[in-house]
């Protein structure tokens, strides 16, 4: 996209007399602005919607999903769930405007049942490629979604697996060829290494690869259609890989 268009289209959805950009310090918007973008149209695509929960909307974003939700598109009810608090989202009253923030663990069954009324719609947003166990936490996320279930997350593409329906667990030299990140934080002291040596707890350093087939089958298996889905580039390095993905379900 030119770059005119990008800022245009970024102003139209983040417009900054509602948003003041500059309050997320962690964003690199030349970066991640295109990820940011379509993750925010692909919310626009479900409005009208009454009620909203952002599953994971903390790390280096500082709730602005959330904060999108409630002051641009004014959604009345707007939870947003995550076991981690960033030191901005502390300091800066202005990135917590008009949002419920739980904080907890929605893989967690006892956490998710003090969710008491479901929401008309629920972003996934790079969250489901760090669940230990994915479907017992998929249901919980879907058991509080009332109409929508949006996911974006890299995603290996059909086409570059064996298999339709793939699920990988990335994890240690076997899956090297896959890890996506490692060229990225291969000068970071110890990443990679720590990749490698990653036990089955250790959520910090493996990740679900999984395929759009495998998710759509999932999600059809609990009772979730696909309506809408796009693909893109975005950041990640191993790009002859990996794509990210915009995944919209509707429930039957
Ligand atoms: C990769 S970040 C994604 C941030 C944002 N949603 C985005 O799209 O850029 C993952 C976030 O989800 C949170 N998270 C992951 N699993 C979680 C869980 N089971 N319960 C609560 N928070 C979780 C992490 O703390 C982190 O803030």
């Amino acid at each position: 996209m030119p770059k005119n268009m990008h800022s245009l289209r970024l102003n139209r959805l983040l417009p900054p007399c509602l948003i003041d950009r500059s309050d997320y310090k962690t964003i690199d918007w030349e970066k991640d602005g295109k990820t940011i973008l379509r993750k925010i149209s692909m919310i626009e695509r479900c409005l009208p919607v009454k009620s909203v929960i952002d599953f994971g909307g903390m790390w280096e974003v500082d709730g602005l999903y959330s904060r999108v939700c409630s002051e641009r598109f004014r959604i009345a009810r707007v939870t947003m769930v995550d076991k981690y608090v960033s030191e901005n989202w502390m300091r800066n009253p202005s990135v917590r405007n008009g949002i419920d923030f739980r904080r907890g663990d929605f893989s967690d069954d006892e956490f998710m049942s003090t969710l008491e009324e479901p929401y008309d719609l629920a972003l996934a947003y790079d969250v489901l490629p760090h669940q230990m166990d994915l479907m017992h936490t998929l249901n919980l996320m879907l058991s509080k979604t009332r109409k929508f279930f949006l996911i974006s997350q890299p995603i290996l593409p059909d086409k570059t697996m064996p298999f339709r329906n793939s699920l990988v667990l990335l994890s240690g030299s076997k899956a090297y060829s896959l890890i996506p990140f490692r060229e990225k934080w291969a000068e970071e002291t110890g990443y990679w290494a720590n990749f490698s040596d990653a036990t089955i707890t250790d959520t910090s350093h493996w990740l679900w690869g999984m395929t759009p087939s495998f998710i759509e089958s999932i999600m059809k298996s609990s009772g979730w259609e696909p309506v809408y889905e796009e693909f893109w580039r975005g950041w990640l390095p191993k790009s002859s890989k990996w794509r990210i993905c915009g995944l919209i379900f509707k429930k039957r």
